[in-house]
């Protein structure tokens, strides 16, 4: 199969997070001790995926580039796409087009957040899927913020539906898709919503309908953080300095995952470390050489 190739989707307006987001965009805002686009970037990385385009508004292109780079320091290609105005997530598959020339892809959204013993073995079952597509449901209190999968009897998905006034389900959708190399093509078909967006609940109801979407339930031993509003943005924040300082491990460290990758040798981890040696983070990064 081509290698599978990964898109962080971090553009948008951020204005749910105003005042905050006026000057800095959302998925550079800090969730505990590091950028908020660690963690989605980690979660493709774990995925085995090194191949990676970081689609961002044009304003805040520049600011992405100083925080990731070129991502060389994690044995990482990074690829900077703009996405002129924020017309809706499907709308990357046809923006990251020339980028995934034809290879299957895995779409994160910078501001999604994953956590849970077994996600790695979960990504690995999606990405050896090689034709169609995998999503995750994951069940939340309140499915209306979200696009809800709608189960018939023999508990099969049968519909995808974005942000339902009556949920069918407890069951979201979570901002991570699997999808084969047919998504920029199929992209290319989806016509705009009432609310003007290239949705990706309708590039997904393609597949599903087709038979060729599976959805997966990311069950309760996982968390899943989307970090919407300023209250789930500090609840996120809190759950990782709650986990990392109880554990004494890191959650969505890049470093960390391209060194367990063997993307980076002993020597690119004790730079990143030293780059970070004031605090914590560098500290962790260079015990793990012990
Ligand atoms: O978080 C999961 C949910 O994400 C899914 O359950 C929904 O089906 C999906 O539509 C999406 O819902 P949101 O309401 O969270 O979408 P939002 O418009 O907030 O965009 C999600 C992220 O993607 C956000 O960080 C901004 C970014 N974005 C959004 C749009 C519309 C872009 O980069 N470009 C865009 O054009």
């Amino acid at each position: 199969m081509t290698q599978r190739k990964g898109i962080i989707l971090a553009g948008g307006s951020g204005t749910r997070l105003y005042p905050i987001t006026v000057s800095v965009s959302k998925q550079l805002l800090p969730v505990y001790d590091k950028p908020m686009i660690y963690y989605p970037l980690s979660v493709l990385m774990l995925a085995g995926i090194n191949e990676i385009a970081v689609i961002t508004t044009p304003q805040d292109q520049d600011q992405f580039m100083r925080a990731l780079g070129d991502g060389s320091q994690w044995g990482v290609s990074l690829t900077y796409i703009v996405q002129p105005s924020p017309d809706g997530l499907a709308q990357a598959y046809l923006l990251a087009e020339d980028f995934l020339a034809g290879a299957p892809s895995a779409m994160v959204l910078g501001d999604n957040i994953f956590f849970g013993h077994g996600l790695p073995e979960l990504l690995a079952e999606a990405d050896a899927q090689e034709t169609g597509g995998t999503v995750f449901g994951y069940r939340v209190a309140d499915p209306e913020r979200y696009g809800v999968v709608d189960f018939d009897a023999e508990g099969n998905a049968r519909q995808i539906i974005e942000k339902p006034e009556v949920p069918p389900s407890n069951y979201a959708v979570t901002g991570l898709y699997f999808l084969d190399g047919d998504a920029p093509d199929r992209a290319r078909k989806v016509t705009p919503s009432d609310r003007g967006e290239l949705e990706i609940t309708t590039l997904l109801e393609g597949y599903l309908h087709e038979g060729m979407l599976k959805v997966k339930q990311m069950g309760r031993g996982y968390a899943w953080f989307d970090t919407g509003t300023h209250a789930s943005l500090l609840d996120a924040g809190n759950f990782v300095r709650t986990l990392q300082s109880r554990q004494g491990l890191q959650t969505g460290s890049p470093d960390e995952i391209a060194f367990d990758q063997g993307w980076i040798d002993r020597a690119g981890l004790e730079e990143r470390g030293k780059l970070f040696a004031k605090n914590d983070y560098g500290a962790y990064l260079l015990s793990l050489l012990k």
